[in-house]
């Protein structure tokens, strides 16, 4: 495999690591809140993180690339409310979104056709991740305080399924 691409991949492994730690400690802030719905709905988004870290080391290790598992930065861990979790959150899926697309971008021009295939499912999730927390955004906006304890039982239900990727 191209090095550029593999240098590309390793970086995206780590990240969704780190991604899976953000939302970890989002998950332990949104408890203090005492909203064990949004506890659970995090507890989700932290499974499918580690879920897209695993699938492309897999996806490395089949290609014959050399996966490098390396540390980072501690994650934040203090957020002013539910909804600034959120927005933090959805800042932190579009860094996600571009890396993707630059993972993209690289394939293209080292026309490695096998890789464009295998990504093109994290094109598809990004989508899906900045909806998900979108809508969560415009849903706590609308509700505030009052209807919190309503979505909370909605965000309760949320459990992880793990996707078929290819
Ligand atoms: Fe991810």
């Amino acid at each position: 495999m191209n090095n550029k691409l593999e240098n590309a991949i390793n970086d995206q492994i780590n990240f969704e690591i780190e991604s899976a730690h953000i939302y970890l400690a989002m998950q332990s802030y949104i408890s203090t809140l005492g909203l064990e719905g949004f506890e659970n709905w995090m507890g989700v988004q932290y499974q499918e993180e580690l879920f897209h870290a695993k699938t492309m080391i897999a996806y490395l290790n089949e290609r014959g690339g050399r996966v490098n598992i390396r540390g980072f930065a501690d994650p934040e861990n203090e957020f002013k409310s539910l909804l600034d979790v959120f927005e933090t959150s959805l800042a932190h899926e579009l860094k996600v979104t571009a890396r993707i697309n630059n993972i993209m971008t690289i394939a293209h021009e080292v026309k490695d056709y096998a890789a464009i295939s295998f990504f093109q499912w994290f094109v598809d999730e990004q989508v899906e991740e900045e909806d998900s927390f979108g809508k969560m955004i415009d849903k706590i906006k609308l509700v505030k305080d009052s209807g919190l304890y309503l979505l909370d039982k909605e965000a309760q239900v949320r459990v992880f399924t793990e996707p078929v990727v290819k």
